[in-house]
């Protein structure tokens, strides 16, 4: 009897170990719950400044969790938040296993995971797995000596010639890739800022090593990891030169090159799928930053076998920088097509944001509202970022001297760099914009006093409206988060028509994506749908409750998301 009840007690611990719900669990249709979730990306040092510093931190984060709830994401990413150097704002990593003081403790991300477990909202982090902080003790240990035993976990090798690196590969942040270190004669390799090496992951000790970080946050509680800039993970091994494309010279006056040996080499499958089985153990779930440029190359961080990264995000999508239905089409097939779960964003803390990118100046709020209906409509994951749901633009430095990204800083004028897009969340008309009551570390957007949360979750029409009753509807509307896509009207230049079926039921979502107002026949016994009467779901204009899909009227930049009856 004694022996039951031991049992029991085991079996109660294991099951509140997992976390959430059983242990990779599937609905009926074989989903995870991160095939359902909306993910929001939160830039830390911008997100919310508990302690009046000028830079945002944990607390912050933990503080505005009711308020995230209410909009309605079920898991946050949030972008690095490690002790570090800074010069990458975070992207520079010195010390894996803690949080960096501008930040808080340990204790705060604690306590942040289990605030957020208690709503509901899952907490994932960013992995910078490719390079560390020159700063970084392992780093530190290897330029030390070319016999120390931390060597190889970076890469290095002698110059072609003196003063001469060993090949042409240049750096995303302008210059050569590689830096000559003095103490031990050698040069080292970092495909972004100096301060950034390279990890070797041809060095298994290297892999164990990472692979054990990812372990380490799993048993914290972390839901899963972003996985950062995984194209250049490895380089070729022979480091042969890049062929240069013609005289033309990029931003930073550096020659064009196509980046055949410094960029998706193949080993990086093998580490993926190793990374994804630690993933698994866990329930987690692993999103990466895939730059790709086409879809069979996005096709493989899937894994042959949908066994390497779970949400590779499609930038191809993100990158269609015009309100083109023909564009935005042709991504949507490639992708829902690619046999793998499609991941869509528009917006992060690396290019401008969507607010700027596709509004005309005159309907911008308009288009906000439709770009959200388009992203967040479609089958797959949608990843957000922190503002666009009030509609925060971009607010780019205007001098030099303010820049505070060293990739505005190495190519101003040209490249001003990204603080434009990562600038504080705003909270409300207060100074600052809620953020702090010190100066912010990054300037605050012009237009902080309407374009806010608290002013805008009074107005019904807000950009902020919209977001939660969208977010409320595809959480809730079994055909939106299961749906099959069926393209509508396929050759319409001005508007994109969709349709989502599961099971009988079909949603329509109509998308103008120009400034004139369009009657619109969906044809939709074309797809062999019969129906006469389709109730609205959710519009960003005044739509009447039912439409004849024959005939739906649609003002400029309107979206309209209905239901066949
Ligand atoms: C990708 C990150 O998203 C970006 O912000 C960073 O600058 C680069 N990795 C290099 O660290």
């Amino acid at each position: 009897m004694r022996e039951l009840w031991v049992w029991a007690v085991l079996l109660l611990m294991l099951c509140s170990n997992a976390g959430w719900a059983q242990k990779n669990a599937v609905d009926e249709e074989g989903h995870a719950w991160w095939q359902h979730a909306v993910f929001y990306e939160i830039y830390p040092r911008s997100f919310a400044d508990s302690n009046n510093d000028g830079i945002g931190d944990l607390p912050g984060i933990t503080s505005k969790l009711d308020y995230l709830r209410w909009l309605g994401p079920d898991a946050i990413w949030i972008a690095p938040m490690f002790p570090s150097p800074q010069v990458d704002w975070g992207y520079d990593i010195s010390d894996y296993y803690n949080v960096n003081p501008d930040y808080g403790t340990l204790k705060d991300m604690d306590k942040l995971l289990a605030q957020g477990k208690q709503r509901d909202i899952r907490v994932l982090l960013d992995f910078v797995l490719t390079y560390t902080s020159d700063q970084n003790k392992w780093f530190q240990e290897a330029k030390s000596s070319r016999t120390n035993p931390k060597r190889d976990w970076y890469i290095w090798s002698d110059g072609k010639g003196p003063g001469q690196p060993p090949n042409n590969w240049t750096s995303n942040f302008g210059g050569s890739a590689w830096k000559f270190d003095s103490t031990s004669s050698q040069w080292y390799y970092h495909y972004f800022y100096p301060p950034q090496p390279n990890l070797n992951w041809r060095n298994p000790e290297v892999e164990k090593n990472m692979f054990d970080v990812t372990r380490w946050w799993y048993k914290r509680g972390v839901a899963g990891f972003r996985l950062d800039a995984v194209d250049v993970m490895f380089a070729d091994s022979q480091l042969r030169d890049n062929p240069v494309v013609g005289n033309e010279k990029n931003a930073f006056g550096d020659p064009v090159e196509r980046e055949i040996n410094d960029k998706n080499q193949p080993e990086l499958h093998g580490v993926l799928q190793r990374l994804r089985k630690v993933a698994d153990e866990y329930d987690a779930v692993l999103i990466g930053e895939t730059w790709t440029s086409d879809i069979d190359q996005l096709k493989r961080y899937y894994g042959e076998h949908n066994d390497e990264v779970n949400m590779p995000m499609d930038f191809m999508f993100a990158m269609v920088n015009k309100l083109s239905p023909q564009e935005f089409r042709k991504q949507i097939l490639w992708v829902d097509g690619s046999g793998g779960w499609p991941v869509y964003v528009i917006s992060n803390h690396d290019i401008r944001r969507a607010y700027n990118r596709y509004g005309d100046g005159k309907h911008d709020d308009q288009i906000a509202k439709l770009m959200a209906s388009l992203y967040l409509t479609l089958r797959g994951t949608a990843v957000m970022y922190y503002g666009e749901e009030i509609g925060m633009e971009n607010n780019d430095p205007k001098r030099p001297e303010d820049v505070k990204d060293s990739m505005g800083k190495l190519g101003w004028p040209k490249e001003k760099g990204r603080d434009g897009e990562r600038t504080p969340m705003q909270w409300s008309p207060e100074i600052n914009a809620g953020f702090s009551t010190a100066k912010p570390w990054l300037p605050v957007g012009d237009r902080y006093k309407t374009y806010n949360v608290e002013s805008e979750r009074k107005d019904p029409n807000s950009i902020l409206n919209y977001y939660h009753q969208l977010l409320a509807l595809r959480h809730t509307n079994k055909t939106l988060l299961d749906g099959k896509y069926i393209a509508l009207n396929e050759d319409d230049p001005t508007v994109l028509s969709y349709m989502r079926s599961y099971k009988g039921q079909n949603v329509l979502v109509v998308l103008n994506m120009n400034g004139v107002t369009q009657k619109v026949d969906l044809n939709l016994a074309v797809k062999g749908v019969h129906a006469t009467s389709a109730k609205t779901l959710l519009s960003s204009f005044a739509a009447p409750s039912r439409v004849d899909p024959s005939e739906i009227s649609i003002p400029p930049f309107g979206a309209w998301i209905g239901e066949t009856e």
